[in-house]
């Protein structure tokens, strides 16, 4: 394999080229500041992976900001949600109750936005690079290197930015010495699928029931995305179109009559559960962003959410820290996004538990996740409490100083 020696060098190397690092990328080309941003899957690869698809409204005006409005024009805006157990539905007026809302738009969209944009102003992105290394960290010129069409080739910057994903390489650079890792594994998934139906309600619906959980989901007029509580050892192999279909219908029915509209199952997947956070986030001339340092089970769909915030975050500071170098303004993206991320943690925990059945759980504990949720929609503040965490707790930047 060939070696370039000659490291290129820009200011600010970012690692990861999905929606965390798009944006940096379109928010320092705004800045004129110069930067390289490296990708290790290709274009398609990333745009045809199902994720999420739920975006607070903090996560919209942050598009819209940075001249990406494809999000208003067609996603969907959700005024509400339903919590659906004992077989009835309990909607949470987002809307009323915090004057906010929650946007139906797909994370392979908000990619394509950001992608298509950073293409069509001319940004250095690398697709199919594969970082190796990540060297230099404790001196004023960081490094990265990786491997694009066969060679091995270095870059050299002011700041490593780690925006590369559940599978960091950038994450794993942090020496053990100064690493604190904080995680849980649920003992149950999501096995999700993308149906050729209408849609079966205008908004969410998280179901609660004592076959366990169950989410509708919408995309198009003429395909859902639906998900249920599975094993995490599930194999889809084993679930053909009818199974899926009792399963889901009998997880959503009840008295009111609620049922499901069906149709071909075009793609199902089982979603791991994992809550888990990394810190520091900075550690020398490299600051991690985005499920490199955190990673959220998908209940609430707070995972891309948290990914766009920490980048507003740092790039509130990052203007600074390169005319000044002073790493206490890097500290200061460290504290305010790990508030956030500990809030998100501590709602997506909750929503998962209270929805989930645990597997061999008791019936007093059943009867108690009812009780739960019982209490949650029957109270103002229960409502309240539910609808600020799932609309992200107000703008982003004023995160840190409430
Ligand atoms: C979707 C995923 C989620 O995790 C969630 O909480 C809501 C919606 C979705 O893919 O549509």
């Amino acid at each position: 394999m060939d070696t370039v020696r000659d490291a290129e060098r820009t200011r600010v190397a970012i690692v990861g080229g999905g929606p965390a690092g798009l944006l940096l990328s379109l928010l320092l080309a705004r800045d004129g500041i110069d930067h390289v941003v490296l990708e290790s899957r290709s274009r398609e690869e990333i745009e045809n992976t199902h994720r999420a698809g739920i975006l607070e409204a903090g996560s919209v005006s942050t598009l819209v900001d940075a001249g990406l409005d494809r999000v208003v024009r067609e996603g969907d805006r959700h005024d509400g949600i339903d919590l659906r157990f004992d077989g009835e539905m309990h909607r949470i007026d987002l809307a009323g109750l915090t004057g906010s809302a929650v946007w139906l738009y797909p994370q392979t969209a908000v990619f394509k936005d950001l992608a298509d944009r950073r293409a069509a102003d001319g940004g250095d992105v690398r697709y199919s690079a594969t970082v190796t290394e990540v060297l230099d960290l404790d001196t004023d010129t960081p490094a990265v290197r990786y491997e694009l069409d066969g060679v091995v080739r270095e870059l050299r910057a002011d700041l490593v930015v780690g925006a590369d994903g559940s599978r960091s390489v950038c994450r794993h650079v942090l020496p053990e010495a100064v690493r604190r890792s904080y995680s849980y594994e649920y003992p149950y998934a999501w096995f999700g699928v993308i149906v050729e139906a209408p849609r079966s309600a205008e908004e969410l619906v998280y179901t609660a029931s004592e076959h366990g959980f169950a989410l509708v989901s919408q995309r198009t007029p003429t395909h859902q995305r639906l998900y249920f509580q599975c094993d995490p050892d599930e194999d889809p192999a084993g679930w053909d179109d009818e199974r899926i279909w009792a399963e889901l219908q009998r997880r959503v029915a009840g008295a009111d009559g609620f049922t499901l509209k069906e149709g071909h199952v075009e793609e199902k997947t089982v979603l791991r559960f994992r809550s888990s956070v990394v810190e520091p986030v900075r550690h020398g001339r490299m600051v991690l962003v985005g499920d490199a340092a955190h990673t959220v089970p998908p209940t609430g769909a707070k995972g891309l959410n948290l990914a766009l915030a920490d980048v507003v975050l740092l790039h509130d500071v990052l203007g600074t820290w390169l005319r000044t170098h002073d790493d206490a303004t890097l500290d200061e993206y460290g504290l305010r996004a790990g508030r956030r991320v500990w809030r998100a943690q501590n709602f997506s925990a909750w929503m998962s538990r209270m929805l989930h059945s645990h597997p061999g759980e008791s019936g007093f504990e059943a009867r108690r996740r009812v009780a739960e949720l019982r209490t949650v929609v029957e109270s103002e503040a229960g409502r309240r409490f539910l609808a600020e965490g799932y609309t992200g707790w107000g703008p982003i930047v004023q995160e840190g100083t409430m």
